[in-house]
């Protein structure tokens, strides 16, 4: 009779619940800054308990870890370390890869480039979850600085180089070629646009790249697959601040820094990691709290990302945790409408960063990832910035289309949509250049 009772219960909870998701608003972006709400960001400089950050020292050993902490709490989630029994197995190593079309002009050093390929095993088993990495290097000399950036086709979607080792992760069917979820031949080189290797190539730098679903597959599957399935127990609940997909994507980038670590062809104290959009978040993620990376740059990362969430310009945090409700840690989701309640906002996140270079893009029709909103996290970080000796950002209103700004704080707004272009590498590669250092 008790089950029945409860059983009926379940029922109309179910049907209660139905109703009301069916019910839910549609949800209508604000693009009118006019109806930007007032709102006051927390203070970098200021402690939990009121106290000013007036010196580096008291940053460094009081105010980051506490950020740190905050975001790791409400925000992002909380994830393991580095796993005792991580192996590397470089299964391919080619010094002579014909990657461009021979033409008069180009540059010495790439006629050839070197590629390699790694798995990173992360439990040190071969059957359990591993990572491919996908390296192209200049040959100019060694070791070399590298962009590192996860990908969202898989590493064959990289350039149609037959080499490349076709992914045989999970992926979306919308994708091209990809057919049952797994790509085919057919989907090598279709993200190419996205990676204009000679370019990058031919100014000295390498490109690694890793696909984003062998970390975790972006669905919400209540964290089964991936590293989350590996490493969480599994017998215990998930904590409010259990480590969501965007930092299982952090802390796959970190694992393939320990890889980067062990190559003596890539100088591992001149890598800039990168990231677009979802993947911008997760760039962002990873080189606040990892301080290997030497230089940060978020491409199009909008709401989670370089934007501040009090601005709910676009995408806000209740979109966002509704549509992607596996993104983040479950206390994220308690800000659904309150952003002013947020200990943090995501100014503080670049903040994280400092002193080492950050470079923050937007795109000018890309308005669902607001690129006011960007720009204003990453001029609220200069304070922290000069605080520890650099020259923040240079400017304090946002820049016009195509007027990069170089400070140790960079930033640009380019014409056109939502996408990792040309232009964003070209100043990238500037930005790389000034701020890591020419070899
Ligand atoms: C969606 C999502 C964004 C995200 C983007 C992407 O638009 O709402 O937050 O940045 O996808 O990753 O492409």
């Amino acid at each position: 009779m008790v089950r029945r009772i409860v059983a009926w219960l379940g029922g109309v909870v179910l049907v209660v619940g139905q109703a009301a998701w069916a019910a839910q608003p549609e949800f209508k972006p604000n693009y009118d800054e006019s109806k930007v709400p007032a709102y006051e960001l927390p203070d970098p400089l200021v402690t939990r308990d009121g106290r000013p950050v007036a010196d580096a020292r008291t940053w460094r050993e009081v105010r980051r870890p506490e950020i740190l902490e905050l975001f790791r709490t409400h925000v992002y989630g909380r994830a393991p370390g580095r796993p005792a029994k991580l192996t590397f197995d470089v299964f391919d190593l080619d010094r002579a890869v014909e990657l461009f079309p021979a033409t008069a002009t180009r540059p010495a050093g790439i006629a050839h480039v070197t590629r390699k390929q790694v798995t990173i095993r992360l439990t040190g088993q071969a059957d359990g979850p591993s990572i491919d990495l996908l390296m192209y290097l200049p040959n100019l000399g060694r070791p070399v600085p590298v962009f590192l950036l996860l990908n969202f086709a898989g590493n064959h979607a990289v350039c149609t180089d037959p080499g490349i080792r076709l992914s045989r992760s999970w992926m979306r069917s919308s994708y091209p070629g990809v057919v049952d979820n797994r790509a085919t031949e057919a989907s090598r080189g279709s993200a190419a646009s996205r990676f204009p290797l000679d370019q990058i190539l031919a100014r000295g730098y390498g490109v690694v790249t890793a696909y984003y679903g062998d970390i975790d597959p972006d669905f919400d599957d209540g964290f089964k697959n991936g590293v989350h399935g590996a490493f969480d127990r599994p017998d215990a609940p998930r904590p409010p601040d259990a480590w969501g997909s965007i930092a299982a994507w952090a802390w796959g980038l970190s694992r393939a820094m320990d890889y980067l670590e062990t190559d003596p062809d890539v100088d591992s104290r001149r890598v800039a990691v990168l990231g677009h959009s979802r993947l911008g978040k997760t760039a962002l993620w990873a080189g606040a709290q990892d301080e290997r990376f030497a230089m940060v740059i978020s491409n199009n990362s909008g709401c989670g990302g370089a934007a501040l969430s009090r601005r709910c310009f676009g995408e806000t945090v209740t979109r966002i945790n509704q549509h992607f409700p596996h993104w983040f840690c479950e206390n994220f989701k308690r800000y659904n409408d309150r952003e002013s309640e947020l200990p943090v906002d995501q100014h503080m996140l670049i903040a994280l960063i400092a002193p080492r270079p950050v470079y923050v893009a937007s795109a000018e029709e890309d308005r669902w990832a607001d690129p006011k909103g960007e720009f204003l996290s990453a001029r609220h970080a200069d304070p922290v910035y000069r605080l520890l000796g650099t020259d923040g950002m240079a400017v304090s209103d946002m820049p016009e289309l195509g007027q990069p700004v170089m400070s140790t704080i960079g930033y640009h707004i380019r014409p056109g949509k939502h996408d990792l272009a040309l232009y964003d590498w070209q100043r990238y590669v500037d930005f790389a250049d000034k701020h890591l250092g020419k070899r």
